[in-house]
Order: C-alpha cells, then structure tokens, then sequence
C-alpha cells in the first residue's frame, strides 16, 4: 500500500466525512491551547517579524483545519495591540497529502476572513492563504521560509506500513498478542520517520521558529498497550468475525496493517533529543474520550448535530470511519465498508458501556536551535 496516495481523510461535508466526524480532534486541539499561544507569543516577542510564515501540516478538511489558524493569528493580533505595533502580514501554508479535499478548504476562505476581520474590529494584517499538497516525511517547504509550524494528530500516521509484518496474524495494528518483530518494527518505522520530519522542517525553520506538535500518543512505555491499540483491536474483532462468517478471507485480514504508531512521551522525546536541532520547551500528556461528547460543553461544540450526542457507538465508529474508511476500501474493496463498520459500531458501544476509553494526546513545544 502507498500511504501517500491511499491515505486521506474523508472529504467533503456528508455524514462519513471527516469535516462532519472531527469533533475528537477539535477537543484535542482545544485541550492545546495554552500551549500553542505560548509557542506563537515567545516567537513573535523574539523575532517580531513583519511578515509571520505559518504551517499547518496534516490540516485535513472542515472546521479544525482554519480553526488552529484564526487562534494564531488572534492571540498575535492580540499581542500587537499590547505592545503597540503594527500587526504583521500573515502566510499561512495548509498542509496534506493529495488525495485531501483542499477544494472545500478553499472554497471556505472568503467566510473564515471575512469571520475573522469582524472578530478583530477589522483590524488585522493581510492574510494570505497556500494549499501545499505533499508528505510531510519529506521538504515541502523553502530553507527558512516558516516561523510557526503546528501540527495535530497527523503525526501518528507512518510513513508506510513498516516491513515484516508477515506474522502479526489476525492483529490489523499492535496488540499484545503481536510478536516482538513486529513490535520493533512499527517502532523502527516511527523513529526513522519522526527523525526525518524533524530534519526536514529544521532545514524549513527560521533561526528560534517553533513548533506544536500533538501526537495521538499513549502514556504506558508498552507500544502494545489498550492505550493506542484498544480502538483498532474492536477494529479487528468487527473483521474477524466476518472472516469467521466467510464474507472475506482470513489472508486479507492478516495483510492488512494500519501504518500508524502511537508514541509514549519519552519515545516522542528521545528522538528529538537524538535529532539535535531543536530545544523542547515543554512536553504535556493529555487525555479525552472516545466518545468527545461524554464531556460536552454545549458552547463548546455550538455547530455540531445534536441528534448524536447520546450514541456513543455511533460516534466512535462514524470517527474513524471518517479517518480509516479510504485505507480499508484501498484494501478490501468498497462493498464491505457499510457492515465493517455496523459491527463495529455495536462492538464500541457494548465496550464503551463497560469500561472507561480514551485516546491520549502527546504535546511537545519546540524551539529551532540558533
Ligand atoms: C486525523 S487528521 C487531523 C487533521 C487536523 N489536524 C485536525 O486536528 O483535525 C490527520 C491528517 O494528517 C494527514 N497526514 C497523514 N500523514 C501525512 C503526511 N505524511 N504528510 C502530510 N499529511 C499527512 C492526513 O491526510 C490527515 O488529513
């Protein structure tokens, strides 16, 4: 499988895509906040640049991807008022493999300036917008062309899916019954991934620029932990009771392997300790549930279908179908996509009524090194 070209979220605004399906990660990218203005404020204070480059790198499509955006550029607006200073011009790069819906990004842009202008009074810098389509495991930017990159649950996402995986049977990710091989083998793929991005976006940074990047990540140093494995294993269960059922063949399940790995935060720092060219300023664990409306705050989430608040099942399985569905029909065709995911929606509900379930989120803030 090529990742790069099958792997995309689902586009435009139905009900399975992921603009419809992405309140978890919007919870996540709330949960952030802090940081990210700390990261944005200490730039701007040490460069004060007059033109502000920033990337959104894995930005996908819907409310998230312009969301992280007008936070930014609010809190320098903010800051400029403060200290009195002419507001800077922004360039904002938006971020994705190819196969994202950039289409419907842009056909949002007029609006979200025309939002923002009014939310600042009118007064804000020029801003000016770039869709970058490109692997972010790879250059996509100038040498020192960005000040700003931030980056929110894409991180996860491997480059590939790692080699030697031949054993990992009736598994779609790791799980504890995952021979050590293949244990290895995700995390090898994850570290010579997470190094080459740290390489190519020093080479992209500024002198001082920073970066927030949050990983779908786990707090236990056990890779085969429920922390990142539990939500694909009910995966499998939903794929191998159908191969128990004769609708696909026990082979497709056994090749079939999602290219992500979910790092704990001393396997996130390691590498970028190892890397060299950046300063961790600050590396915070957080956690929110499956099912994000658990915890919902109605002011919060004011935009979202209320209908589905109470049907958890439902939420989860349509999340991730969102997420996964282009993967699982690249792999097993289209035809068995409804009922992948009916099973799998009773499976999350009937878990999810017996047990706590939350992804966890790993954040660092980088410094590039002078
Ligand atoms: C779960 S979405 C997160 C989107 C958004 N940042 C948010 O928080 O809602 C992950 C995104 O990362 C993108 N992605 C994964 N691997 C990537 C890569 N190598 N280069 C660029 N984007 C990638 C996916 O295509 C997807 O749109």
């Amino acid at each position: 499988m090529k990742v790069a070209q099958v792997l995309h979220m689902n586009g435009g605004v139905g009900d399975a895509s992921y603009a419809n399906n992405s309140s978890v990660q919007q919870k996540v990218i709330r949960l952030t906040k802090r940081i990210r203005e700390e990261g944005i404020r200490s730039l701007y204070c040490s460069t004060l640049p007059k033109s502000l480059a920033i990337a959104d790198l894995g930005c996908s499509s819907g409310p998230n991807t312009l969301f992280v955006v007008s936070e930014l550029i609010k809190t320098v607006e903010k800051l400029c008022r403060q200290l009195n200073h002419k507001s800077p011009e922004y360039k904002v790069f938006l971020n994705d493999l190819p196969g994202n819906d950039f289409n419907n990004i842009f056909k949002s842009l007029d609006t979200f300036k025309e939002k923002l202008c009014d939310e600042m009074e009118g007064r804000i810098g020029p801003c000016y917008f770039s869709g970058v389509p490109g692997s972010f495991y790879g250059r996509v930017f100038p040498n020192r062309s960005l000040h700003f990159v931030h980056s929110s649950y894409s991180l996860q996402w491997l480059s590939k899916v790692p080699e030697g995986l031949d054993n990992n049977k009736g598994n779609i990710y790791l799980n504890r019954t995952s021979p050590s091989n293949v244990v290895r083998a995700y995390y090898d793929q994850f570290q010579r991934d997470f190094c080459l991005f740290l390489k190519c976006r020093a080479e992209e940074l500024v002198e001082g620029g920073r970066m927030v990047l949050t990983f779908l990540g786990r707090r236990n140093d056990d890779p085969c932990s429920k922390d990142g494995c539990y939500i694909w294993e009910l995966m499998a269960t939903a794929l191998n009771d159908m191969v128990s059922e004769g609708i696909i063949k026990e082979e497709e399940v056994d090749s079939f392997n999602i290219p992500q790995y979910t790092p704990s935060p001393s396997e996130v720092k390691l590498e970028v300790l190892k890397e060299g060219s950046f300063c961790m300023k600050c590396l915070e664990v957080s956690e929110v549930n499956w099912n994000v409306f658990d915890d919902w705050n109605a002011a919060e989430f004011e935009s979202e279908r209320c209908d589905s608040v109470g049907d958890g099942g439902y939420n989860v399985a349509q999340c991730m179908r969102a997420v996964a569905e282009p993967l699982l029909v690249s792999h097993f065709g289209e035809d068995i996509i409804q009922e992948v995911f009916s099973r799998y929606q009773q499976i999350l509900a009937d878990r999810m009524s017996k047990e706590k379930t939350k992804f966890i989120n790993v954040t660092i803030l980088l410094t590039k090194k002078t």
